[in-house]
């Protein structure tokens, strides 16, 4: 799954990027001088830096997701009249359908500083201490995977949330004292794929949440000819269609299809994304007419070929495929779901006669087949 560059604060690096956006919600705010910051790129994500290249930077840019958009946009509206910060927003829903892209863009529409960290990079309360007392006014703290935020930090943070006040202890023994911190007002933007691990306390002290949905085939056709574009690459209006019918509704599947299929077309073909050329493109990477990859009917196969359809419960799938459950949970089971291809009982998962008509149609199904249904 990608994940955003972590910046953590270890007390002697450089500040961490901050985006002045060009809105002018708030004037020329000074800008950020954090005085620490780590950038780890993710090493299971090389291709980070292309990820960057197409992401919309304002609002107008963003394609779908129109609900959102328009209640962020009244939210911005309000916060830009009265020159208030932003009240914090938490951004949920399966991997690549925005999140962090949403939590870019909304410094750039205000026209404020950001900075950016992760939860599993905040260990301890000091780690965020310097993102908290950095922050400007009106500026935004983005924390992405905000469900890995160890206890302790979650704690120190309601109060900042509330009241933007931080208390922090110092010494022992006789010599302890707290000193009571008073912040700048600014907004934190927390992002998750799983918004139920999430305290309730935490998530009460959002005072703006949006939930972010699959897309339809439309809305990915446009993100596909859009990027196709940035890309300098030639795309025929059916090939783009066909890249978005098998993005499972992701715009970063069709993304990373769009660049596999166009370097597909230059090395196969003469660089120009023709139906066929997609079609094969996609047939090369297992890629199937519903969008569902390798992995996607191995978990399929896994429930129906061992666990004879179900029910079983996610911790043995995961075991049987040799796959972290928490993978097959936020990556696989989500579109899954949504096709109506597993149904998710007290009891675990069970598949559904149209996952095997679909593994059937494909050639997939194993030694139980038609045992069941
Ligand atoms: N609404 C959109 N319009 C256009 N492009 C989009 C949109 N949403 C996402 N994208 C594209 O998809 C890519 C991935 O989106 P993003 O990184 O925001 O997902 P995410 O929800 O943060 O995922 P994760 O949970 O894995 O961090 C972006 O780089 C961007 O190019
Ligand atoms: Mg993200």
């Amino acid at each position: 799954m990608a994940r955003e560059p972590i910046i953590s604060g270890s007390g002697e690096e450089k500040p961490p990027p901050s985006h002045t956006g060009a809105g002018g919600g708030f004037g020329n705010l000074p800008p950020l001088n954090p005085g620490s910051g780590e950038v780890f790129g993710n090493p299971e994500e090389p291709d980070k830096h292309l990820e960057e290249e197409l992401r919309p930077k304002r609002l107008s840019e963003v394609v779908g997701q129109r609900k959102v958009i328009e209640r962020l946009q009244i939210i911005l509206n309000a916060a830009k009249k009265r020159k208030e910060p932003l009240g914090h927003l938490l951004l949920d829903g399966p991997p690549g359908l925005g999140k962090t892209t949403f939590a870019m863009v909304l410094p750039n529409e205000m026209g404020v500083d950001s900075q950016v960290t992760s939860g599993p990079a905040l260990t301890a309360p000091k780690d965020i201490l310097v993102y908290l007392t950095n922050a400007t006014y009106g500026s935004i703290l983005f924390i992405d995977e905000i469900h890995r935020l160890p206890k302790t930090v979650e704690e120190f943070i309601y109060p900042v949330m509330e009241d933007f006040r931080v208390d922090i202890a110092l010494g022992e023994g006789v010599n302890a004292r707290t000193i009571n911190l008073k912040l700048k007002p600014f907004t934190i933007i927390g992002a998750t794929t799983r918004s139920g691990m999430l305290s309730a306390p935490l998530r009460d002290r959002f005072v703006n949440r949006e939930h972010l949905d699959f897309y339809d085939v439309l809305e990915l056709t446009e993100i596909v000819t859009r990027n196709a574009r940035k890309l300098k690459t030639k795309i025929a209006p059916e090939a783009a269609h066909e890249i978005a019918i098998r993005s499972r509704g992701t715009p970063r599947k069709s993304n990373n299809l769009l660049r596999w299929t166009r370097d597909f077309a230059d090395s196969e073909a003469n660089g120009e994304i023709t139906l066929e050329v997609a079609k094969l493109a996609c047939e090369k990477r297992e890629i199937d007419c519903l969008g569902l990859d390798h992995q996607d009917r191995r978990y399929l196969k896994t429930l129906w070929n061992v666990f004879a359809g179900g029910p079983a419960g996610l911790q043995a799938i995961g075991h049987s495929m040799n796959v972290p459950p928490d993978t097959l949970e936020d990556e696989v089971e989500p579109f899954l779901l949504r096709l109506g291809f597993v149904q998710r009982t007290p009891r675990g998962r069970t598949i559904t006669p149209a996952a095997l008509e679909h593994l059937k149609l494909m050639g997939d199904t194993g030694p139980l087949a038609g045992h069941l249904f």
